[in-house]
């Protein structure tokens, strides 16, 4: 087998808030990286979403031309997500030239099998901006409550559902011009309704899916599925291939899944690979995506039903992995309102890997959940510093000033010490478990248990007092601590990539000790006497609560 992971794009407008971090990058980076370790084979795919309406009035509002605009967001994410620790074998973009190609190729062969239809529809047309307004793009007083800010798709205020006729004094959202009107043209349908069965037949044989992903994937299925316009009056996007529709592009929604097949392909150019094979006919691959809850019935749905359309063997899931909401103090985080911590600001507060650690610890798995300062607070204070950081400086320390840098020799390793790899290999046993089912927080429950089995080990074998007593003692103690420091930084790589740098540099590892798996990691005699080490810095500064006062007032959390 060979393992096939993406994340879901994210979107082009704007750099992503934590929640989007923890929904669908970070556990799939994780995820990747453990598999890695574990010596198998991995292809770990994102990229940005790039066409829509969002990003065509976000580079309005910028002054820039939209390409450009694109490219510049482009870059400042990628750079993000790169100081995150994000280990993508590629991070593709949906404008790119090859994405054009395979998403005119999928439409052709949806055409060919009838799975297309032509309907015309009835649009607001705003004159002033010489653009059709997709519904939310509409704003006008609500017919049921009267609020004046009613988007024609819903009324924020009262929740009705609303189409963009039904408002009074509508107007653009974009400029706010009164002048529109409703205009017909001709757009194509995806005919979901034709391929319902089908795709309920695939969700039917997903035996293994997490409930989250099941339930939404029915809920769709069981409300019953309806041909679905897959083409938009506008400039950004793909082209669509057909007479009479050279100024329409494709819907955002039908070309971005395409972006996971058309970013492999531009990660086969460029390392002069073989793309195609994780994507046809690949049956030896296994395919997890990751996402958010919100894009489920996409991925369980309308993504499926559009392969099984084409009636060729595209790659589908083996799995889907989606998260909930992580909620910022009563709300959502999100990106519309500026609300939460982004992640440019996130880098600017701490190190990625309390983050990383601290947001896996507290991923919405099976409920949403809540983002705390004081959270963030005791999962690094308590967790990463006291149980893991503190542990290793002090040893490290210790024994560079007692014995000196290099690993002490004499004595022999008894029962205390098989008691400790015993324990280890239990715990890592755990963790890997945990973490080929992909639950974030158990591993990191687990990886937290395993950082605890060193200071109750020295609670109990005391190398400080023992160094008075009994040096060979004492030397075995600290070989083991060391040994065991090595096993931290291997079972914890998945989580917090950058320390465990820091950490195999500390230990002097060589290139292939680095590569060792967590299970052979658990043997704690490896490192022999006489192998030198350095101390490293402090590895995890905690944060004092005058900072966590400081950060609430801040980014607003009460
Ligand atoms: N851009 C979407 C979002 O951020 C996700 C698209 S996932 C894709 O919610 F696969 F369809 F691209
Ligand atoms: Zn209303």
């Amino acid at each position: 087998m060979r393992y096939l992971i993406t994340s879901a794009l994210p979107y082009i407008n704007g750099i992503k808030h934590l929640g989007n971090l923890v929904g669908s990058m970070l556990p799939a980076d994780v995820y990747a990286r453990f598999l890695r370790q574990e010596g198998e084979e991995v292809l770990y795919i994102c990229g940005t979403d790039e066409h829509g309406t969002p990003a065509e009035i976000a580079a309005l509002e910028e002054g820039l031309d939209v390409a450009e605009f694109c490219t510049r967001q482009y870059q400042r994410q990628a750079e993000v997500y790169e100081k995150f620790g994000l280990s993508f074998d590629y991070f593709g973009r949906t404008s790119s030239p090859e994405q054009r190609e395979l998403t005119q190729d999928f439409y052709r062969s949806l055409d060919e099998h009838g799975f297309i239809e032509e309907r015309e529809i009835s649009q607001v047309y705003s004159v002033t901006d010489e653009r059709f307004l997709p519904d939310r793009y509409v704003e006008g007083t609500c017919p049921n409550c009267g609020y004046e800010k009613a988007r024609g798709d819903q009324c924020e205020n009262c929740t009705k559902m609303l189409n963009p006729t039904d408002l009074i004094n509508p107007r653009s959202a974009v400029s706010g011009s009164t002048d529109v009107e409703i205009r017909t043209s001709r757009h194509l349908f995806l005919r979901l309704d034709q391929l319902s069965g089908e795709v309920r037949e695939w969700v039917d044989a997903q035996t293994n899916w997490p409930n989250l992903t099941k339930s939404i994937a029915y809920k769709w299925l069981d409300e019953g599925l309806q041909s679905r316009g897959i083409t938009r009056d506008l400039k950004w996007g793909v082209p669509v291939p057909k007479a009479g529709f050279e100024d329409k592009v494709f819907y955002v929604w039908f070309d971005a899944p395409i972006g996971y097949v058309s970013a492999t392909k531009a990660w086969g150019e460029q390392e002069g690979k073989d793309w195609k094979s994780w994507w046809y006919n690949a049956d030896d691959v296994h395919y997890t995506q990751f996402m958010a809850k919100d894009n489920l019935p996409f991925h369980t749905i309308m993504w499926p039903a559009t392969i099984l359309g084409t009636r060729e063997p595209w790659k589908m899931a083996d799995y889907i992995k989606g998260f909930n909401w992580l909620n910022y103090y009563g709300g959502k985080f999100s990106t519309s309102s500026k609300r939460g911590v982004f992640l440019d600001q996130a880098l600017e507060i701490a190190p990625p890997d309390y983050w990383r650690y601290m947001l896996m610890a507290s991923a919405p798995e099976s409920s949403d959940s809540a983002f705390t300062w004081e959270q963030f607070q005791t999962k690094v204070n308590k967790e990463l510093a006291d149980n893991f950081g503190n542990f290793i400086n002090r040893i490290l320390k210790f024994t560079a000033s007692r014995f000196g840098t290099e690993l002490p020799a004499g004595g022999e390793p008894g029962e205390a010490e098989a008691e400790l790899e015993a324990r280890c290999k239990e715990f890592v046993e755990e963790l890997r478990s945990h973490l080929k089912n992909m639950e974030f927080r158990k591993a990191t429950e687990t990886l937290n248990a395993l950082w605890s089995a060193g200071n109750q080990y020295i609670d109990v074998r005391a190398p400080w007092t023992l160094f008075k007593q009994d040096k060979d003692e004492a030397a075995v103690v600290i070989r083991t601590c060391i040994n065991l420091i090595r096993l931290y930084s291997v079972a914890s790589a998945p989580f917090i990539p950058t320390t465990v740098e820091t950490l195999f540099d500390a230990l002097k590892l060589t290139e292939e000790e680095r590569r060792s798996t967590m299970t052979d990691a658990t043997d704690l005699t490896i490192l022999k006497a006489g192998r030198a080490f350095d101390v490293p810095p402090v590895l995890i500064q905690k944060i004092d609560d005058d900072r966590v006062a400081e950060l609430k007032a801040q980014y607003g959390g009460d």
